[in-house]
C-alpha cells in the first residue's frame, strides 16, 4: 500500500515536471550590442526576468549591426521558438523579417527602440515616449538658463535609431519659443562614450576652447560622461562653464552630478522585459491583446535630487 502510494506521488511529481517543461516557453532575444551602460543593464535585467519565470531565453548580441538581428530572428524562426524580442537598432529595414515572423505565426515584441513598419508586423513595444524624454531635457533647459543666451552643442544617437530621431526632435521641440537658445552644432557620437568624447573634442576647438559653448545636450548619459572628460581636458568645468543634460539616469551620470559636473537626466527604465513578458503571457495564456505600445516612465533627475542616494541605489544593477 505504501510502496504504492509512493509510486503514485512519484508519478505524480514527473507528471507535474513534464507538464510544466511542456508549458516553458522558449523566447529569443535579439540585443542590439552593448554600446552603453544602459543597454548593459537591459541585458542583465531581462535574463534575470527571464529566470525568474522560468523562460527558456535564447540570447544573440548584434554587436551593432542590424543584418545581423535580421539573421538571429530568423534564426529564432526558423527553431519554432514561442516568442522573439528585439531591439531594433535602426528604426528602418525590418519589414521582410517582420512578415516571416508573422507567417510564422510567432509573436514579436520590439523592446526600448521603434520600427517604421507597419504596426500589424508586431504584438507590441515597449519603451518610453523619447519625443517626450528630449522635450524634458529642452525644457529643463530653458527654466535654468532663465532668459540667457545659451549655445548648445548635441550629441546625437545612433543615426537612423529611434531615440537619436526622436529626442533631436523633441529637444527642439522643448527649446522652441526660446529664441535665447541655439543649437550650434550636432553630431552623432553613436552611443558610446569613446565616440562622445571625440565629439566633444571636436566641439571645444572649433568653438573657442569651449568658451562659445553654454550647454550640452546628449541622447545618453554615456556620451555625456565622455563629453565631461573632454571638457576637462579643455580646462572647463563640466556642469559649470558648461551645463550637462542627457537621457537614461545611469549610476555613472549620477557620480558626476554628485561631483557638480553633470546637472539633470531623464530616466530610461532598463527593465523593459518585465512587461514584455507579463504581455505575452497574457497573450498565450488567454489570447489577450497587449496595447500596441506599453510606455515606460521618463522621470527628470536634477542636482535636488540627492544624485550621490541615486548612485548608490543603481550602481550593482547591472549597468
Ligand atoms: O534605445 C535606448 C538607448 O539605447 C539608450 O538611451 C542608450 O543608452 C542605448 O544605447
Amino acid at each position: 500500500m505504501f510502496a504504492k502510494t509512493l509510486l503514485g506521488a512519484s508519478l505524480l511529481a514527473s507528471m507535474t515536471i513534464l507538464s510544466s517543461a511542456a508549458l516553458a516557453q522558449t523566447i529569443g532575444f535579439s540585443q542590439i550590442g552593448s554600446e552603453s551602460g544602459w543597454r548593459a543593464a537591459e541585458t542583465t535585467l531581462t535574463k534575470q526576468e527571464a529566470e525568474k519565470r522560468g523562460i527558456d531565453l535564447k540570447f544573440s548580441d548584434a554587436q551593432q549591426k542590424q543584418e545581423n538581428q535580421i539573421k538571429a530572428l530568423r534564426s529564432f524562426i526558423a527553431q519554432g521558438v514561442d516568442a522573439i524580442l528585439v531591439a531594433p537598432v535602426v528604426a528602418t529595414g525590418w519589414d521582410a523579417v517582420l512578415k516571416e515572423a508573422k507567417e510564422a505565426e510567432i509573436p514579436v515584441v520590439l523592446l526600448d527602440r521603434m520600427v517604421d513598419s507597419d504596426k500589424d508586423l508586431y504584438l507590441t513595444a515597449v519603451g518610453s515616449d523619447l519625443v517626450h524624454e528630449g522635450s524634458v531635457a529642452g525644457k529643463w533647459l530653458v527654466d535654468t538658463v532663465a532668459g540667457k543666451d545659451c549655445n548648445v552643442v548635441e550629441l546625437q544617437g545612433t543615426t537612423g535609431s529611434s531615440p537619436a530621431i526622436d529626442r533631436k526632435k523633441g529637444f527642439e521641440q522643448g527649446i522652441a519659443g526660446a529664441a535665447n537658445i541655439k543649437i550650434i552644432r550636432s553630431q552623432t557620437g553613436d552611443f558610446t562614450r569613446a565616440k562622445g568624447k571625440e565629439v566633444m573634442e571636436s566641439f571645444l576647438k572649433a568653438e573657442n576652447g569651449g568658451k562659445n559653448i553654454c550647454a550640452l545636450y546628449a541622447h545618453n548619459d554615456d556620451m555625456a560622461v565622455g563629453a565631461i572628460q573632454a571638457i576637462k581636458e579643455a580646462g572647463l568645468k563640466p556642469g559649470t562653464d558648461i551645463l550637462v543634460v542627457s537621457i537614461d539616469a545611469v549610476p555613472d551620470i549620477f557620480q558626476a552630478m554628485a561631483a557638480g559636473e553633470a546637472n539633470a537626466t531623464v530616466e530610461l527604465t532598463p527593465n523593459m522585459a518585465g512587461p514584455a513578458f507579463d504581455a505575452l503571457k497574457a497573450y498565450k495564456d488567454n489570447g489577450t491583446m497587449p496595447p500596441k505600445f506599453i510606455q515606460t516612465e521618463s522621470k527628470l533627475y536634477t542636482q535636488k535630487d540627492d544624485p550621490a542616494k541615486e548612485y548608490e541605489a543603481r550602481k550593482g544593477l547591472g549597468y
